[in-house]
């Protein structure tokens, strides 16, 4: 059989780890890896990365064979060039890496008629149906350090700190922080500064250097820091964004372990001729979704 396997969307540590095991157990399959995602299809940019090279970036964050945001894809001339290379090279079966709207591209491939595998890969962990998406608990232990290491100096001065995470539009990264540090208050996309205002008053009692941790896309973070320092105007309020650390570095030993069961799965699902799902990662067991009946 032929199986293209490509990374797509945000990268997320485990991403590498994946993909060797994948090519591992997949090894008596000709393997075409693309680089660039679903762009790299359209351009026909294939790597040329052998096992051991794979082994040896098995551990680090991002995700070797490339990834893009392709805005190509989504015109229909795009798309067809997609479908039209795929058949070019006899591709039996596309396994996709990505995360929301990499999932959403699988599906539109899917339907024009390509055999496909999702595998969720997102810092987010924003993928509906599976409770874990890899690079999520790298992105955690890469905040929360980020965290740790600013707050020293925050606290040596007494100063507030708003720190923004990512996540898109899902709050699991920004909370899942938040405990971790002993922030008073995640601001997500339900929050408003008054209530902000009333917990970081009341954290004050005990703690001078509160933190507060932000997830992104909700309310600026300037905005935030200003609002603050206009209504607690004896305290000095600072701010930093973590930004891309969090996708960065080795990969954690959970989403080591993720990596490998996410693979492990759709080999599994290979063998048995099971495509056109999604592995999925559900009440501690991997499982399988199909792809017609995920919702938009
Ligand atoms: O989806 C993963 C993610 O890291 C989000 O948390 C963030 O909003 C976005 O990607 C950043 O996108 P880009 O890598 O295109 O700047």
């Amino acid at each position: 059989m032929n199986i293209a396997i490509i990374g797509s969307g945000g990268d997320g540590a485990g991403m590498n780890e994946c993909l060797y095991t994948l090519c591992l157990k997949l090894k008596k399959h000709n393997i075409v890896l693309f680089n660039y995602g679903f762009q790299g299809i359209i351009d026909e940019k294939i790597a040329n990365i052998d096992l051991k090279t794979l082994k040896k970036e098995r551990k680090k964050g991002g995700i070797v064979i490339k990834s893009s945001r392709s805005s190509e894809f989504m015109t229909e001339k795009g798309f067809n060039k997609c479908i039209q290379n795929l058949k070019k090279y006899n591709i039996d079966l596309l396994i996709v890496m990505g995360g929301n709207g990499s999932m959403q591209g699988t599906i539109k491939i899917n339907r024009a008629g390509i055999n496909c595998i999702f595998i969720p890969t997102t810092i987010d962990n924003d993928i509906a149906y599976s409770d874990y998406s890899i690079g999520y608990s790298t992105a955690i232990n890469n905040a929360v350090d980020f965290v740790q290491k600013v707050d020293t100096s925050m606290k040596s001065f007494d100063r507030i700190c708003i720190y923004e995470v990512m996540g898109r539009h899902c709050p699991d990264l920004a909370v899942s922080v938040s405990k971790i540090v002993n922030a008073c208050y995640t601001f997500t996309a339900t929050s408003t500064k008054q209530e902000l205002l009333n917990a970081v008053k009341n954290e004050l009692k005990t703690n001078l250097a509160p933190i507060i941790i932000l997830q992104e896309n909700t309310v600026n973070i300037d905005e935030l820091k200003m609002f603050l320092q206009e209504n607690l105007k004896d305290r000095d309020v600072k701010s930093a964004v973590v930004g891309y650390v969090q996708r960065g570095g080795y990969a954690s030993g959970e989403d080591l372990k993720m990596s490998k069961g996410f693979a492990g799965k759709v080999a599994s699902l290979v063998k048995n001729g099971i495509y056109n799902v999604m592995a999925i990662y559900k009440n501690g067991k991997f499982e399988q979704i199909e792809l017609s009946k995920i919702k938009k």
